[in-house]
């Protein structure tokens, strides 16, 4: 880990999606995950979506045998995925929404509206041993509720930062940060430990990585694309490299 106290998780779903194409084993999201590992990547996450359109069940096997780095096992909350997390119980499971029609994972849980749901759901996961995050907006009560039922972690979506942003909305752009920061420092002082990601770059990564409460950032679609073009260890070394830049 860089000694700024700031992770990387390097999400490895879309090295699947390129695999998944063509069928077959190529390219391989396990040597991305060794690749990633060894360009400085804190952990690798990864997200096995209900109907599979990336990651596989056997992607996962392969991870938990493999990685010397944490693996943030990202899963909706529904029966069948938390049986696949009590049996592997992997280092963090990070808990999002799912919609089968999107394309991404679109929006952050609705923690306030479900939380007895989620208290019960996640309890066992805790119990495993695993730390558990709530994929959240940056919203005051769904980071109440997140406490609430027990989350020890908090992600804050930054998509809609970096959507305002990519689109050249940059004052939207700029609220979106404000606020982001604003709930960072909300949810360390009710004591969450606070992660971010979603549509992170190399233009987007720098406000958030210097937000002080934030201790991990989990960036996989640019890192992956950008990959075609530079080589996936020196689009990680980059992105390190703002990180620190901006923490330092
Ligand atoms: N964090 C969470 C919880 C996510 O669901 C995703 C997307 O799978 C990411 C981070 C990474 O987002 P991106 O691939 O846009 O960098």
């Amino acid at each position: 880990m860089s000694d700024t106290g700031l992770r990387l998780g390097v999400n490895i779903d879309h090295v699947a999606t390129v695999r998944n194409a063509r069928g077959g084993g190529y390219p391989d999201p396990l040597r991305a995950a060794k690749l990633a590992e060894e360009a400085g990547a804190d952990g690798i996450t990864a997200h096995l979506r209900e109907d599979r359109r990336h990651i596989s069940d056997a992607d996962i096997d392969g991870l938990m045998d493999v990685l010397s780095v944490p693996l943030n096992f990202e899963m909706a909350a529904t029966d069948e995925m938390q049986k696949i997390a009590l049996r592997h119980k992997p280092h963090a499971v990070c808990i999002v929404p799912e919609k089968r029609e999107e394309r991404t994972t679109e929006g952050g849980l609705e923690v306030a509206r479900e939380e007895n749901k989620l208290a019960h759901f996640i309890a066992p996961l805790r119990e495993a041993g695993c730390r558990v995050s709530i994929f959240i907006a940056a919203d005051r009560k769904q980071i109440e509720a997140a406490h609430r039922i027990g989350a020890e972690v908090i992600e804050l979506h930054t998509g809609a930062y970096c959507d305002a942003h990519a689109e050249g909305r940059m004052d939207e752009a700029a609220r979106e940060l404000e606020s982001l920061r604003e709930m960072s420092a909300f949810a360390h002082s009710l004591g969450l430990e606070v992660h971010a990601g979603h549509g992170l770059t190399y233009d987007t990564v720098k406000p958030v990585a210097a937000f002080p409460e934030v201790m991990e950032l989990n960036i996989g679609h640019f890192l992956i694309g950008e990959a075609i073009f530079l080589g996936l260890t020196p689009a990680i070394k980059e992105m390190r490299r703002l990180m620190d830049e901006a923490r330092g």
